[in-house]
């Protein structure tokens, strides 16, 4: 029997310099995106590679099973989870991938309730060990 293979339709809300390569991965992989930056712009060539373009971060999210935020600190994120959050549907996954402390992710953790997991998955600086 054919394997069908689903892949999780993603929001991806952030594409600075870290956003958009990691959002560029994920349409790579053939999941279906929508994107939304607050400067529009940064989007062209995601959506030249496929992706939506949203207007606005609740209709970035409101079709989507992961929604992934890449946005510059804890301001941002209250911003842009004040619109999206009450957008996202129920059982859908978000990581939280922006380099912000624990109170911004409780903030957000209390706005999303028990309706939407949340995943914490900063991109810290890391350096190698010497050996
Ligand atoms: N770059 C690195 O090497 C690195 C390393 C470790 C951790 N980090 C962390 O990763 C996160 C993203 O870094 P980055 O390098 O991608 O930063 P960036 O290039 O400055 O991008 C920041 C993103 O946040 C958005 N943004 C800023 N203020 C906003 C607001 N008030 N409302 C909505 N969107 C807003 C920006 O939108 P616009 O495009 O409109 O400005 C942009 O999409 C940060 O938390 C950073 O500390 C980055």
């Amino acid at each position: 029997m054919e394997k069908i293979e689903k892949l999780e339709k993603v929001a991806f809300l952030g594409l600075g310099h870290m956003g958009a390569p990691m959002a560029g991965r994920l349409l790579a992989a053939g999941h279906p995106l929508t994107v939304w930056n607050r400067t529009a712009a940064k989007a062209a060539p995601l959506v030249t590679g496929g992706a939506v373009l949203a207007a606005s971060p609740a209709d970035a999210v409101r079709d989507a099973d992961v929604v992934v935020t890449m946005l510059a600190g804890p301001a941002a994120v209250a911003s842009v989870a004040a619109d999206a959050v009450p957008a996202v549907r129920t059982g859908a996954h978000w990581v939280e991938m922006s380099t912000v402390g624990p109170d911004a992710v409780r903030e957000l953790a209390d706005r999303l309730g028990d309706r939407v997991t949340l995943a914490r998955a900063p991109r810290s600086s890391w350096s190698p060990t010497p050996r």
